[in-house]
């Protein structure tokens, strides 16, 4: 965090402008925002990243999940400027320059692990935290991994076959 806004924190002012700087999906920005800017609406209002989804605002649902320095976070229960400094991916960050989508996301289009779409962002932010501790997670384990994330159309069974295909694709690519 800067020191301006540790200032801030310490005299309990949150509205403070603050600048920080944070790389989101490879590339560098530098932005002047408010104290008390939430990191999910730092990436959907200021960066018009709105892949990255608002559920609950509460960090129960999940839908707003980034990885923040490789971590899975939930970015509504942050502030923006505590990622100061930090390497932040977004959905939007997983597609090749060129638009082909990540494995993980093919798998999701593959074993129909969406309905309605909302959540899936988020599952899949999750579903890679997942792999980064396991590379070929148990069903357990994908299941006890996605405990902060809800699907409204409760379509979880596609969701775990398709971080279970996704897994083994991914496993695949790297031997
Ligand atoms: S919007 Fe962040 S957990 Fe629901
Ligand atoms: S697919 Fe609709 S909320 Fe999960």
């Amino acid at each position: 965090m800067t020191a301006m806004a540790t200032k801030c924190f310490l005299n309990g002012d949150l509205k403070m402008p603050a600048s920080i700087t944070v790389k989101v999906n490879g590339k560098e920005v530098t932005e002047v925002i408010k104290e008390n800017t939430l990191l999910v609406d730092f990436l959907r209002d200021s960066l018009r990243l709105t892949g990255t989804h608002i559920g609950c605002d509460t960090a129960q649902c999940g839908a707003c999940t980034v990885h923040l320095d490789g971590s899975p976070i939930k970015s509504c229960n942050i502030l923006a400027v505590q990622a100061d400094g930090a390497k932040i991916t977004t959905i939007e960050g997983l597609s090749t320059k060129e638009g082909n989508m990540h494995p993980m996301q093919k798998a999701f289009r593959d074993h129909h692990g969406l309905q309605c779409g909302f959540c899936t962002p988020g599952m899949i932010m999750s579903a890679l935290g997942i792999l980064s501790k396991s590379r070929k997670p148990t069903e357990a384990e994908i299941r006890e991994g996605l405990e902060g994330n809800l699907c409204r159309c409760t379509g979880y069974h596609n969701i775990v076959k398709a971080i279970n295909s996704g897994a083994e694709a991914i496993a695949k690519a790297q031997e």
